[in-house]
């Protein structure tokens, strides 16, 4: 991605944040491909090279329409001469040899086996992989390995949460987080971020983002939410004269993780670094709405749902960073430092020319401080 900035104005930006990236992706064949090659560079720590892959398989889903020639990729930014091969015998024999060898690749089935699960990262995965682990039956039985409680209960739901979750359950779990919401604090608003936020039909999550107007209250209502979850419960089973609490327990699990956040602290650099919200991550049961799981003999699963609650004079920065894509706010922050000397994070935006923190209501402003034609969430799926 070494192309000038100053594109001409029918060219393709290097920046996802100057595109305009829906989920109509015409390239598909070569998006896939590139993001196993990234995924498998991921896997093996070369975290600089998965991006190149990254970034050039972005570029594609933007297009307006399939590739038709090699040579069309010539006026294109990030695509280097690796992704122009994969691409080039793509369009020569229908699949990249390179690609199906890393699908058939043991180390990268299992990495993609292990790291699936819930709680479990590349560092994780590779662990268990140079221990001659390859299955789930391996890792449990191992008597050397003893899981954290987020793996506990990756494992417990593995079947679940690998489901991805549908819009109409996202639509459910919204009234189910909003009345818990509303119920702590009536003046307090939900929102759906992330994928669905972006328009996507299936997510791995849901992600909600909390909205409260009077200053602090950000620190205590995901703790009273998570809370009135649980009492929910008990009220429950304490009027049904005690069901078993398999039926009854909403909150299957929950790590709640403390705002850690300053006003005064500057953008970080890292992209990695989680940002310093009060958020949970949960695991949470949702009735079935037609079909019964009969062999399961339940109606209900387990999904997995974020929250996060900004304070309000940060709500726009939050809601940027969580709606994504990861590569859009990647390419967000990139820009803002490196075309407008600003610092941005999920937190602020930062002018090191003035020294000052730019304050913002809404996204727009934040595209606006930034110079950028505003992107709407459903184009932002670089
Ligand atoms: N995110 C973040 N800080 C976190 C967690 C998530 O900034 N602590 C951002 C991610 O960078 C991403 C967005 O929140 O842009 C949503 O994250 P995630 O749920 O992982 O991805 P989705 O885009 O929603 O995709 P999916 O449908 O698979 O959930
Ligand atoms: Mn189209
Ligand atoms: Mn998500
Ligand atoms: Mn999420």
């Amino acid at each position: 991605c070494a192309h000038p900035s100053a594109t001409p104005e029918s060219a393709v930006s290097q920046y996802a944040c100057q595109r305009r990236t829906t989920l109509d992706n015409h390239n598909k064949i070569f998006t896939d491909a590139l993001e196993v090659l990234a995924e498998n560079l991921e896997f093996c720590g070369n975290l600089g090279q998965s991006l190149a892959f990254r970034r050039a398989a972005s570029v594609l889903k933007s297009l307006p329409a399939a590739l038709r020639h090699l040579q069309e990729t010539q006026r294109l930014p990030c695509l280097g001469e690796h992704s122009r091969a994969i691409i080039e015998e793509i369009f020569e024999c229908g699949s990249s040899s390179r690609v199906e060898e890393i699908l058939n690749d043991e180390r990268y089935r299992t990495m993609k086996l292990f790291s699936s699960v819930f709680g479990v990262g590349p560092k994780t995965s590779e662990n268990w992989f140079f221990r001659g682990l390859r299955t789930f039956e391996q890792v449990l039985s191992e008597p050397s390995i003893r899981l954290n409680r987020m793996q506990t209960a990756g494992f417990l739901f593995y079947e679940d949460i690998s489901n991805p979750v549908s819009r109409t359950e996202a639509n459910a779990l919204k009234i189910l987080v909003e009345e818990a919401v509303i119920c702590v604090n009536p003046s307090a608003t939900v929102s759906i971020t992330g994928g669905f936020s972006r328009g996507k039909e299936f997510g791995h999550d849901v992600d909600f983002i909390i909205k409260t107007p009077e200053a602090g209250q950000e620190d205590v209502i995901l703790p009273a939410v998570i809370e009135r979850f649980k009492s929910q419960v008990q009220k429950r089973l304490f009027q049904q004269k005690v069901l078993s609490e398999d039926c009854l327990n909403i909150l299957l699990y929950s790590d709640f993780q403390e705002s850690t956040f300053d006003l005064r602290q500057l953008p970080t650099h890292c992209f990695e670094a989680m940002d310093h919200f009060s958020k949970c991550f949960l695991i949470i049961k949702l009735k079935r709405e037609q079909e019964t799981d009969a062999r399961a003999g339940r109606d209900w699963r387990a999904v997995r749902v974020d929250l996060v609650a900004p304070p309000l004079e940060r709500f726009a920065y939050a809601l940027l960073g969580w709606t994504g894509s990861t590569l859009f706010g990647r390419d967000l922050r990139r820009f803002a430092r490196l075309e407008r000397g600003k610092l941005l994070d999920n937190h602020a935006l930062y002018d090191k020319a003035t020294n000052t923190f730019l304050p913002a209501n809404t996204e727009e402003d934040i595209f606006a401080h930034l110079g950028l034609e505003y992107i709407e969430p459903w184009q932002r799926n670089a």
